[in-house]
């Protein structure tokens, strides 16, 4: 047992080597999907490895495909790497491996569960008595939100799901922004819709519903209704006018779910909550930790004003997981898993570690240093910045002179900035323009990992124009 732990504590040695040097490697991966899958033992072990050889194989195997996301200079997806703080606890949870499907499989997991989730009511200023369920992420939190909803305005209309399920149920209407996050669109399907329930709903050139449409449409349909608005535009990072939205929800009676995945954490900032004004009138709510709270995957939020509709998501329990007992906070009845990861313990640690102060700095930090990377970017004569800085997101369109197929050069200049491995950003399409696009969420990046990036980008523009400019 104690050669297990020296091997264990040679691994973990080994990783904090590769942390702490995490920050100068290359942050893309340079290999051919080839040439990583050759670095891999791929032949399936009739008989079982030792600790130390099947930890390294997998080590060996996939350090030279890993994304080093943790590095300050990391501008992809939304994406906040993670702290010491968050990693230790994330050990823990495996280490201790506890089943937070009921309090009676995890009595710690469920009573930290039950903590982390009034301290994240508060910090996010949402109704203390709303219910809160830890999913996988913000997918799972709009699929679980968009169930509930469903359910509820199906039940206001006079038709019981339970006992009818949906065939020949009310027709529901969904109204989205047209340029609403993916995985809104795949939790209404998966929820039981079609194309013909979605209501796209017109928006302005930062991605904001127009409130106008939303009221006409809105009007064209007597049945029941579901609005999605959106805390922070994956593109633009820009918010819905939640108060008008509200309004209009209460009006005509339709459920109104915000997808706040990483938008919502401007709540806990006084100088960016203005932003979000109104949202506190909605129904339910998505958030995600993973995105700027710096919590390892996986690690979301779906959080609702009605109690009961959480409640009543699922109507079954397994006959070997005990009698509810309402005074005790049986995790996996408002979320679609049974048996699932204790999340609340890395919350816990991570909440702790930074304090309401410290999150708080966090988002400011970043959405300074948005404006900060968006200024520089501007100076340069064959740049712009194409959205307003909301927040964190940052859109910046290349435009050099002799240059006609304008998208393929940003593809290319992204290529280049991911080979060179200063820095990490993606592209994206905006208002029908291919962009480079920029996620601030990183608790280390500093204002110096913002020149070190612009110099990176400007490097691999005049690169691109002198070297693979075929036009
Ligand atoms: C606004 C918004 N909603 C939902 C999601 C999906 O979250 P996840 O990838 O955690 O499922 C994202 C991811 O970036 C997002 O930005």
């Amino acid at each position: 047992m104690i050669s297990e732990q020296d091997k264990l504590i040679e691994i973990i040695r080994g990783e904090i080597e590769y942390l702490e040097n995490v920050d100068s490697l290359p942050i893309g991966v340079n290999k051919s999907k080839e040439e990583l899958i050759r670095l891999i033992d791929k032949k399936l072990p009739e008989n079982g490895e030792d600790f130390t050889t099947a930890l390294e194989k997998l080590s060996s195997g996939a350090r030279s495909g890993l994304i080093g996301n943790r590095n300050p200079r990391y501008f992809g997806y939304v994406l906040a790497g993670t702290t010491p703080t968050a990693m230790a606890a994330d050990w823990l949870t495996s280490v201790w491996n506890q089943n937070a499907q009921v309090f009676n499989s995890s009595p710690a997991a469920s009573i930290f569960e039950e903590i982390v989730a009034s301290w994240l009511l508060e910090l996010l200023s949402l109704p203390n008595y709303s219910s809160l369920g830890f999913v996988t992420g913000g997918q799972m939190a709009n699929f679980t939100a968009i169930n509930i909803a469903r359910n509820t305005v199906l039940e206001k209309n006079g038709w019981d799901f339970d006992k009818n399920g949906m065939q020949g149920a009310p027709f529901i209407s969904i109204y989205c922004a047209d340029v609403c996050h993916g995985t809104i669109l795949s939790a209404i399907r998966m929820n039981g819709f079609g194309e013909k329930n979605i209501v796209p709903i017109s928006t302005d050139p930062e991605g904001r519903m127009i409130i106008s449409d939303l009221e006409d449409k809105l009007s064209n349909h007597k049945g029941p209704k579901i609005i999605c608005s959106q805390a922070g535009n994956v593109n633009t990072g820009s918010f819905d006018f939640f108060e008008a939205i509200s309004e209009l929800a209460n009006k005509h009676k339709a459920w109104h779910h915000i997808d706040g995945a990483f938008g919502l954490w401007a709540r806990t900032s006084s100088n960016f909550s203005e932003l979000t004004k109104g949202i506190d009138k909605a129904d339910s709510w998505t958030v995600d930790a993973h995105k700027w709270l710096s919590i390892p995957f996986d690690s979301g939020m779906v959080i609702t004003r009605h109690k009961d509709s959480l409640a009543n998501l699922k109507k079954s329990r397994c006959a070997y997981s005990g009698i509810p007992d309402d005074s005790m906070r049986d995790g996996s009845q408002w979320v679609p898993e049974n048996s699932r990861r204790a999340r609340g313990f890395v919350l816990y640690a991570t909440i702790r570690n930074f304090g309401r102060k410290g999150i708080s700095k966090i988002i400011e930090n970043n959405c300074y240093l948005a404006r900060q990377l968006a200024e520089l970017l501007n100076s340069f004569r064959d740049t712009k910045i194409v959205n307003e800085i909301h927040l964190n997101q940052v859109l910046c369109r290349i435009e050099p002179k002799n240059v006609k197929e304008l998208d393929e050069f940003h593809r290319k200049t992204a290529q280049r900035i991911q080979k060179e491995g200063i820095c990490w950003l993606g592209t994206s399409v905006w208002n029908g323009e291919t962009v480079l696009r920029m996620s601030l969420t990183n608790v280390y990046t500093s204002s110096e990992d913002i020149t070190i990036t612009v110099n990176s980008i400007r490097k691999a523009i005049d690169y691109v124009l002198e070297n693979d400019n075929n036009q």
